[in-house]
């Protein structure tokens, strides 16, 4: 598929997403959902990658939904189009995305960071919810992802003031899982899902399932539901190598990678 709205290229066995719409700051429209669907799905389905890495400009990971598509959109709209439902099936990717964020991720943007699986920010980035100053609300699971991220009191200050927080706030309030100098942004970003494409695939698949139950569900179901992938784990056949690896002292050398 020829993409106009990202960019797609592989880097050894990760998948890297730029999102490539530098002249509405990638604001998130129709046509970039498609693409990074088609492109996501691509790379879930093919073999020879592990991991994934989704990142944006140097000013604008995604400033959010694009307003000027939906200005003019009505209820009825909205409502039978089921607008914004295909994000859903972007977080339903099954191999791990990071977020690699500078500049703005707001809006829309902040949302699609927070369904990636974890993300790494540039100190330049800046996250917020401004929709309340469009007269609307988070529509791509903002009020939901980000209150579990970052807590009630945060999470409302954010959506119902509009305010951006910073790299160094965001790290804080447990919204990035670490901050680094923007130039690096991008060869950390891939040097981590290196790292996580060079593991057991499946072994990484039951992990970020694992992780992601646990916004679904009690905590004893989670454990249950974890336990029993963890028992799985002991039919892969990388299972056996890492273990003797370990014990042999030398390399795992995963065949399932
Ligand atoms: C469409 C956008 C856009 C957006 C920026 N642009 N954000 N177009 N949708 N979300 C366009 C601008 O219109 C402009 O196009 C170009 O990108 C450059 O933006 P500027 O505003 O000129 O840049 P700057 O002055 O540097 O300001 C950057 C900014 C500002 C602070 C990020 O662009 C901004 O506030 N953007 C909107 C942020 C926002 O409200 N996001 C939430 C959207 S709603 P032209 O053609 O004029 O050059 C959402 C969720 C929706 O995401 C869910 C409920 C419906």
């Amino acid at each position: 598929m020829a993409y106009e709205t990202i960019l797609v290229e592989t880097r050894g066995k990760v998948g890297l997403i730029t999102l490539n719409r530098p002249k509405a700051l990638n604001a998130l429209n129709s046509q970039v959902l498609a693409e990074l669907l088609a492109a996501t799905q691509a790379f879930d389905a093919n073999p020879q990658i592990g991991a994934m890495v989704l990142t944006g400009s140097d000013k604008a990971f995604a400033a959010g939904a694009d307003i000027k598509e939906m200005q003019s959109k009505t209820y009825v709209d909205m409502y039978l189009e089921d607008f914004f439902s295909g994000w859903e099936t972007f977080a339903r990717t099954r191999k791990p995305i990071i977020a690699a964020v500078a500049g703005y991720a707001l809006g829309g943007g902040c949302e699609l960071a927070m369904m990636c699986d974890f993300i790494i920010a540039a100190d330049t980035a800046r996250f917020g919810q401004p929709e309340i100053t469009l007269g609307v609300m988070p529509g791509m699971g903002g009020s939901q992802r980000l209150t579990r991220f970052v807590g009630k009191s945060k999470a409302m200050d954010m959506c119902l003031t509009g305010r951006m927080m910073d790299a160094a706030e965001a790290e804080r309030s447990g919204l990035v899982s670490r901050v680094v100098p923007a130039t690096e942004l991008v060869e950390e970003a891939l040097k981590s899902a290196a790292k996580i494409a060079d593991f057991s695939l499946p072994a990484v698949m039951m992990v970020k399932e694992a992780v992601d139950r646990s916004y679904e569900t009690t905590l004893a179901e989670g454990l249950r539901f974890e336990r029993r992938l963890f028992h799985s784990t002991f039919a892969l056949e990388d299972q056996k190598e890492g273990m003797a690896a370990f014990s042999q002292k030398r390399t795992a050398n995963f065949r399932n990678r």
